[in-house]
């Protein structure tokens, strides 16, 4: 059995890999447990992110795509605080 996944979810024809929030909830909650770490190398749009930080996991998004980065961003400053999830991260970036 491998680990590579080839759902693809027909809400983003035009990217093969991408998956929606719902999906990628479920993926880590089975694969993770709350204060776990989730890597997402190619973040994208940020959405396993959101996934992490919505589930009280540790996160850590890489891209090599400054508009991404941007949007990844906004979304996160755009979820809410609450007392058992803060949103709080810091921003790296290599010139
Ligand atoms: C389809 S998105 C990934 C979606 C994301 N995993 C999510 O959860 O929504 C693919 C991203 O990979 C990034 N990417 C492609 N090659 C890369 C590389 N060598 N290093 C870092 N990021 C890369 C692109 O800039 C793009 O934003």
């Amino acid at each position: 059995m491998q680990d590579i996944w080839e759902f693809k979810d027909p809400q983003y024809p035009q990217y093969p890999t991408e998956k929606n929030l719902d999906l990628l909830k479920f993926i880590i909650e089975a694969s993770s447990n709350e204060g776990g770490l989730v890597l997402d190398c190619f973040a994208g749009s940020g959405t396993t992110l959101v996934a992490a930080q919505s589930l009280n996991r540790n996160w850590i998004g890489v891209d090599k795509s400054e508009p991404a980065i941007r949007v990844v961003q906004k979304r996160l400053n755009n979820l809410p605080n609450s007392l058992f999830s803060r949103v709080g991260y810091e921003f790296l970036r290599q010139e």
